[in-house]
């Protein structure tokens, strides 16, 4: 039998499948799930909107301190962790308005800042620590919870998770041609393991896992085996 309260972390580059797998597995192990890339992806929404309403254009720079302070005292930002980790802002469901690549790359520009991590670590935290969870993301298993007693990295090579990620992204709608979207992961994944802050890195004891040539059922078998294992 397996121990209701294990916190679980997967971590590792954009289209490793690290969400698919996540979901799969917390639904296997009757688990709550958190996706902590939707949660700044709904800060990088918000920002994009405070910015709108401040007659600022498109560019993701990052403005200074004092406004970020002041931008996330305003934020009226609500997730619920369900079998899709769902965000209002203002009220307002925009769990599918954060599912593009503008709203991707803002998310991986203002990840850099501390205030905001700190913002989105501290809520990760409080919501994950009474175990029977799965987070993903880049630094579930190295800053938000580092004696989580089971760490996981996916990592696939880099034309795999584009062809993933553009499946993913066409099913949506999205017209982006595989290299547009190869070219903006690679600039994030960049962006995410050279920032000075809780980059993405491998945990210290995560078990690595190349998905590369996995189908999905492997890989969540895979996972479930090493946890089974681990009682
Ligand atoms: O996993 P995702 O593509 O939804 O994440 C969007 C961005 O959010 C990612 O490029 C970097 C940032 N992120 C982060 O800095 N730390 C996390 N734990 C999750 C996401």
């Amino acid at each position: 039998m397996l121990k209701k309260d294990l916190i679980i972390t997967i971590d590792g580059p954009s289209g490793a499948g690290k969400s698919t797998i996540a979901k799969l597995l917390a639904r296997a192990l009757n688990y709550r799930y958190i996706d902590t890339g939707a949660m700044y992806r709904a800060i990088a929404y918000a920002y994009m909107k405070d910015q709108r309403a401040r007659g600022k254009g498109q560019t993701p720079y990052i403005e200074g301190e004092q406004y970020i302070k002041g931008f996330l005292k305003r934020l009226c930002l609500k997730f619920e962790f369900e079998e899709e980790t769902k965000v209002y802002l203002d009220g307002e469901d925009i769990s599918q308005k954060i599912r593009n690549q503008k709203v991707s790359m803002v998310a991986s520009h203002l990840s850099k800042n501390r205030k905001i991590r700190e913002y989105l670590i501290a809520m990760q935290r409080q919501s994950g620590k009474d175990g029977g969870v799965v987070l993903e993301g880049r630094d579930t298993g190295s800053v938000v919870f580092p004696d989580a007693p089971m760490k996981f990295y996916l990592d696939a090579d880099v034309d795999e998770r584009a062809h993933r990620r553009y499946r993913e992204l066409s099913l949506q709608g999205t017209k982006d041609s595989l290299t547009k979207i190869k070219v903006e992961m690679v600039t994030r994944d960049t962006q995410d393991s050279t920032r000075a802050l809780s980059p993405l890195v491998i945990p210290a004891g995560a078990r690595y896992i190349d998905t590369t040539n996995m189908d999905i059922e492997e890989v969540l078998n895979t996972l479930l085996s090493f946890i089974i294992k681990r009682k």
